[in-house]
């Protein structure tokens, strides 16, 4: 671990759509215990809706944190399978997920719909992970910058009070759930783009996170890297020992 690193560590494990019952009863109680040593990072999973409660059951008291993977605009009425900041707030959950590309290509969310669910999340007192990154399509045409200046976008434009409230993870599309890392050359060269976007506002204190196909194995060195102060963790996350091993770097 880099102690002179600026910022607070964090790994935060995204489950996606995994788990049950049983199998997150072992896994929450496997990170909750293999996390408490680990005084440097702070530790996190964002888990399916129904999980919260166990989340919740299991974790309390601990130093893991929880979270949901999305939130809806709206508090409250006639919105079919959405769920609120308020909802989220009953499980004390402290992080959720926006703008996750798996939420932007299969849903359509659009940059201005995640900048909104980002503000909501805000208001409720929740932490929001605003996911940014460029598809394999996108990178090949050397669109990269400019992707994740238009995603940032209508984010940056909530003001600094705001964005300073929230964490950043930068998740190239074509590197997530693919086993393709980003170099962590190549993840630093966009996290100082991002790192820049920040400082510009006046909040040069925001974590950056990395995230897709991060494992223990190359974790420490996208670590290494000055402007990535920790991971967004797919995959790995539903296995204790990727998990833990990525906490440990
Ligand atoms: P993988 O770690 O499975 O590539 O997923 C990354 C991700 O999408 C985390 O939000």
């Amino acid at each position: 671990m880099n102690t002179t690193h600026a910022r607070q560590r964090l790994v935060i494990g995204n489950w996606k759509m995994n788990g049950s019952l049983a199998a997150n009863a072992a896994l929450l109680q496997a990170v909750r215990a293999g996390s408490e040593a680990q005084a440097g990072c702070q530790v996190a999973v964002c888990v399916p809706f129904p999980y919260l409660a166990q989340a919740q059951a299991q974790l309390s008291g601990g130093t893991v944190s929880w979270g949901a993977q999305d939130v809806s605009v709206h508090a409250s009425g006639a919105y079919t399978g959405e769920v609120s900041a308020g909802m989220l707030n009953d499980f004390a959950c402290r992080w959720v997920l926006v703008g996750h590309s798996e939420r932007r290509s299969y849903h359509a969310e659009t940059d201005e719909q995640v900048a909104l669910k980002a503000a909501v999340a805000l208001q409720a007192g929740l932490t929001p992970v605003v996911c940014i990154g460029e598809t394999l399509q996108q990178q090949e045409a050397g669109e990269t910058a400019q992707v994740i200046s238009r995603q940032l976008g209508p984010v940056l434009a909530l003001g600094a009070q705001s964005v300073s409230r929230m964490v950043i993870a930068y998740e190239p599309v074509w590197a997530i759930g693919t086993g393709r890392t980003a170099t962590p050359e190549q993840a630093q060269a966009v996290h100082a783009l991002v790192r820049q976007a920040l400082e510009a506002l006046g909040v040069g204190q925001v974590q950056v996170l990395y995230g897709g196909s991060v494992k223990a194995s190359n974790a420490a060195s996208l670590f290494a890297m000055p402007d990535i102060d920790g991971a967004l963790v797919g995959g790995a996350a539903l296995v204790a020992d990727e998990f833990l091993g990525i906490v440990a770097a």
